[in-house]
């Protein structure tokens, strides 16, 4: 089975690309290939740009390879995807208010923090410099793997040679 991810943020173009980008590279580096990640974000000021020149940058150093047009999350996607994470609270909040939420949704929807014990939020680098860039991308990595610990097991999910029963329920494990 193929178990899809949604990263959310508010514009969609600084921190839920770079963490698109970064899970399904900390993914393919697992050698697991079945699962569809994507990023949107909870506003749609910045629909259909590309992401901000320092998501790139410093994506681009980490040769995480990037490629996404901005989006605003939108009903389909709670029925779309298994897992919605969102970068903070906020997000969060305006992900549990959405309608989306209100139909028949099946998603997920999980701050992405609330996957290691420190459960903090992606802060906002948009106002900052490189720096901040960078600590989300080492944040992103870090919460990948988190991700794949939990949801997708070191072994079940990507080792097509174990029974599907686990990758089942590994794949469909709910909400705290
Ligand atoms: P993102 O960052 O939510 O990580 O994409 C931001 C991008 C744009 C703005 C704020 C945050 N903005 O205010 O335009």
């Amino acid at each position: 089975m193929t178990i899809s991810v949604l990263v959310v943020c508010l514009g969609n173009i600084c921190r839920s690309p770079m963490g698109e980008a970064v899970l399904r590279n900390e993914a393919l580096k697992r050698g697991i290939t079945n699962i569809h990640v994507d990023s949107a974000g909870t506003a749609a000021a910045h629909i259909g740009e590309d992401p901000d020149e320092r998501t790139i940058e410093v994506c681009g150093t980490k040769s995480v390879p990037i490629s996404h047009s901005a989006r605003q999350v939108r009903a389909s996607d709670f029925t779309s995807f298994d897992y919605i994470l969102a970068a903070d609270g906020s997000n969060l909040r305006a992900l549990e208010r959405h309608v989306g939420r209100r139909e028949g949704s099946k998603a997920v929807v999980r701050l992405w923090g609330s996957y290691l014990p420190d459960n903090k939020p992606i802060q906002d680098p948009y106002y900052g410099g490189l720096d901040g860039f960078t600590e989300v991308y080492e944040q992103c990595v870090k919460l990948s793997n988190a991700f794949l610990d939990e949801v997708a097991g070191k072994k079940s999910y990507g080792d097509n040679s174990t029974d599907g029963t686990r990758c089942h329920r590994a794949g469909m494990e709910d909400t705290p």
